[in-house]
This record gives C-alpha cells, structure tokens and sequence, in this order.
C-alpha cells in the first residue's frame, strides 16, 4: 500500500511535468483504473484520444487500442507500460488472407472490429467496435459486408441486420472460453440474478444474457436496471466500474476464467515506468496509418 502511494505521487508529478493524459480500459487491473483521467470501453477510450489536448497519450489496455490511439492523433506521443500487451484475436486475421477474400468479394464492404492491427485497418472501410457493431454494419452501402476478425461478435451482429456477413473466423480466448453449463450453473446458485454478457461470447452463451452490450453498456444496464443481483460474463476487470457506479448490488462473474491475461500484463509500476522513460512508445508507419485512420474516422461519424 506504502510503495502504491509512493508510485501514484510520482505519477501524478510526471503527468504534469509531460502533460500526458492516462486512458485506461474496463478490464486494466484496479491498480491502473483508480490513477486513470478516463476509463472506458474501446469505443469511449478511442474518442478520448481523438479529442484530447494533452501531448502524450499513456494507453493503458492492449496493443492494439494504443495504435488506434496513435492513428487518430498522430501528432501525440502514445506510450503503453508493457508492449507485450497483444490481443490474440487481433493476430488471428493476416492481410493476405483478408485480401484473398475481397479478391472472392469484390463487392463487399469491409468492416473490422478494432481488435485488430493498423495494417488489417489499413485493408478496411469502416471499423467499428462492440458498441456499434449493428450500427456500423447497417451504415455500409450494399448487402455484402466481409467481417474480421471475430466470429463470435459476427454472429450476433448478423442475427440483428440484414445484410449478408461473411465471417472470419477468430475469437477472443477469454470470452469464448465461457460455456452454457458456467452460465446454467451459476443460474442455479442465483436464481435472482440477470445474466449480463459481452458478445465476444459464444452464440449459444450469448443467447441465455437478459442483457447483451459491450462493457459500458453492461455497465450502464446493471446501474439503471431495478435488478439487484447479477451474473457477469465478461472480463473480470470490470467489477471496478461495476461496483463503483452500483454500490448496493450484487456481481458475480460467470467464470473464474473470464480474465484477459494480456489485459493483467499491466500494472501501476510499469505505468509509471513508462511516463518515466517515455518508452515503449507506439509507432505505426505513415502509409499505414493515413489508411487506416479513414475507417477510424468513418467509424467516429456514425450516428
Ligand atoms: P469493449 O471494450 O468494446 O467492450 O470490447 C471488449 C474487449 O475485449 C476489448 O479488448
Ligand atoms: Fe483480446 Fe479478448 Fe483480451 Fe479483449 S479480452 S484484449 S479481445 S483477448
């Protein structure tokens, strides 16, 4: 506790000093979220660094979110604590294989979750993220859209549109490790409870939530619903924001499993490490990022 105090100081010093900005996602651990300017699911934490004034951008979350972040405000600096931080799901879609597939579909829109790499954004029309999924999807022009990379958010945006999604196969191992029998077992220990869950679950798990949304509408749902008690299934981090916005109610997360371990790789020290050093900071190639920054931007306009 000592040795936090002391590191939170020198953070809030540093801060100053660089005029940096901390955004944090919902699923860094407590450490991290209590010291962050903004938390936020992926898609707030993306318009926080669109919009900030601040000279540096200290991302606290995975690889992928600090490059986004560096695409949408290319004259900042964007630093991460630990650059081990990946997304497995991001690395399961490679550019040839998605060029491969608009050689099969001339026709069809791309549209990438931004749980992906700059290059694979690069390759894309529009990206969106668990957020505005169904949104973005019904925005594109034409029936075809080619989704990557995860199948699972895919499915559930295509029972909600009518456009017809080809769908790349990729996941996100956390999530899609949650089962129906996790779900029925802990429905039958809390019968009082709603279920509450992420889309980056399976279909099949998908379809027991009395709630679906990404992480802030989770958050949201739980904080204005007249239910007590209930069954989360997403990534554990985010009882932070749920039982300070919820403070008399009642969360059980759905699985011991449901913990990004890239997420976790994080943590104060590091954080403060990195402001410290100004190291490691992300880097994304020109030619990339003014691609790839078009199907950031488009995602930003959707209403
Ligand atoms: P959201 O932030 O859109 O809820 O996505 C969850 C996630 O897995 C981020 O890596
Ligand atoms: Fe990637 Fe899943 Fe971790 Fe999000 S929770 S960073 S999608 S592995």
């Amino acid at each position: 506790a000592e040795q936090n105090r002391e590191l939170r100081e020198r953070l809030l010093q540093l801060k100053k000093e660089r005029n940096a900005i901390i955004l944090a996602h919902y699923y860094q651990r407590d450490e991290i979220q209590e010291v962050a300017d903004f938390r936020g699911d992926s898609f707030l934490l993306a318009q926080k660094a669109a919009q900030t004034d601040a000279d540096v951008i200290v991302f606290c979350g995975v690889h992928f979110m600090g490059e986004s972040a560096k695409i949408l405000a290319p004259n900042k600096t964007v630093i991460i604590p630990d650059e081990r931080a990946g997304c497995p799901m991001a690395d399961m879609v490679s550019v040839d294989g998605l060029r491969k597939l608009k050689a099969q579909h001339p026709n069809a829109k791309v549209v990438t979750y931004i749980n992906s790499s700059a290059e694979i954004k690069a390759e894309t029309d529009i990206c969106c993220t668990s957020a505005n999924a169904v949104k973005v999807v019904n925005s594109v022009e034409g029936d075809e859209v080619i989704w990557v990379p995860d199948k699972n958010l895919g499915h559930y945006v295509q029972q909600n549109t009518d456009k017809k999604m080809i769908i790349w196969e990729g996941y996100c191992n956390t999530h899609d490790m949650l089962t129906v029998k996790d779900v029925e077992e802990m429905k039958a220990k809390y019968p009082n409870a709603q279920f509450v869950v992420h889309p980056e679950c399976r279909p099949e798990v998908v379809e027991l939530g009395d709630f679906v949304g990404s992480t802030t509408a989770i958050i949201k749902y739980c904080k204005e619903s007249d239910c007590q008690e209930f069954i989360v299934g997403t990534e554990d981090g985010t009882g932070y924001q749920l039982r300070l916005d919820s403070p008399g109610k009642t969360f059980h997360f759905a699985s011991k499993y449901l913990v990004c371990p890239n997420m976790k790789v994080n943590n104060l020290k590091k954080l403060v490490k990195a402001l410290e050093t100004m190291q490691p900071q992300i880097y994304v190639p020109p030619h990339v990022a003014d691609q790839a920054r078009l199907s950031l931007e488009r995602m930003l306009l959707v209403k």
